[in-house]
Order: C-alpha cells, then sequence, then structure tokens
C-alpha cells in the first residue's frame, strides 16, 4: 500500500519545475548583467602606462610642449585622448615634464607669454602664474605647483606617465 501523503501530486511537481527552471533561466539572464555591472570594479586600477614623448637629446632647457595620445578609461568607456607637457633640462641637469592644467581651475598655462613675467608660466584665465619649475606665486589663484608626469628613459627615449600633484616643490 503507498502512502498517498508522501507523494507529490502532480500540481506541485510543476510548480517545482517551473520554478527550477525559472530560477535558471533568471539566473542565467541576470549574471552577465551583474558582471558588466561591476566589470570596472573587478578589473582593479590598471598599471601607470608610459608614452613615448619625445627623444632625451632633443629636450633644452627651454620649456618645449609636446603633446602626445594616452588610452583613457572612463567605467566602461575606452578612448585615446592627447595630453600635453611642458618638458625641459632644469638648471641641475634634471628633466622635468610639468602638467599644462593650471591648479586653480583647470585652464592651460603658457611659457613666457607675458612680457612683464619673463621665464614663468602664466595662465590666461585669471592671471596665475608659476615659477620655470611650477611653482605657484604666491599672490596669485593656484594654491599649488603644476603637477609632475611620471617619467622613464628608456634607449634615448623619455616616456610620460601619469600626471602627479608634488608634496614639495
Ligand atoms: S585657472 Fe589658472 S588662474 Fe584660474
Amino acid at each position: 500500500m503507498t502512502n498517498k501523503k508522501s507523494q507529490v501530486s502532480r500540481r506541485q511537481f510543476l510548480n517545482y519545475t517551473l520554478t527550477g527552471v525559472g530560477g535558471f533561466m533568471g539566473a542565467a539572464m541576470v549574471a552577465p548583467m551583474v558582471g558588466f555591472a561591476i566589470d570596472p570594479l573587478l578589473k582593479g586600477e590598471k598599471k601607470t602606462e608610459f608614452v613615448y614623448v619625445m627623444d632625451v637629446d632633443e629636450i633644452t632647457n627651454e620649456p618645449q610642449r609636446k603633446t602626445f595620445p594616452v588610452d583613457q578609461v572612463d567605467g566602461w568607456y575606452e578612448s585615446k585622448v592627447d595630453r600635453s607637457a611642458w618638458i625641459f633640462r632644469t638648471e641641475e641637469d634634471k628633466i622635468l615634464a610639468l602638467s599644462p592644467v593650471c591648479t586653480h581651475l583647470g585652464c592651460v598655462v603658457d611659457w613666457n607669454s607675458k612680457a612683464e613675467f619673463e621665464n614663468e608660466f602664466y595662465c590666461p584665465c585669471h592671471g596665475g602664474r608659476y615659477t620655470k619649475k611650477g611653482v605657484n606665486i604666491q599672490g596669485t589663484p593656484p594654491t599649488e605647483p603644476l603637477h609632475v608626469y611620471e617619467q622613464k628613459i628608456e634607449d634615448g627615449k623619455l616616456l610620460l606617465g601619469k600626471a602627479v600633484a608634488r608634496k614639495e616643490a
């Protein structure tokens, strides 16, 4: 004799089956979406990419503005953008690559563009001024020095990475 209570009814069987299949299909549809949504988080921080900018023997004591393309990743969106740097040799014979982005509100600084501010970087937006080494001049709007590019020299070529804020001038 069979115990009727322990048997699964046709209705229950259908319920279990449909719930299982439905759950599986739902998970199969949602998993790629969740993966896509959190993908940038899973990738983690990308290592700094260094890009060729100019040959070391072309670098002079006079700042030269050089533009170079870099890969930019913004969440899911990857693109090529142009960066630029003011590059020169300091009096101590060190290579300095300064970001031209004014640390006040982000305009672009120019070198030696004003007769009254000789040998300085000048920002035309609000009159920000920086010394040749990119240090902000007191009494002008910027409150920190121009950022400096991380650099590498390989086979006589200057490669630049990220522009970073300076702790000291
Ligand atoms: S943005 Fe350069 S001084 Fe304001």
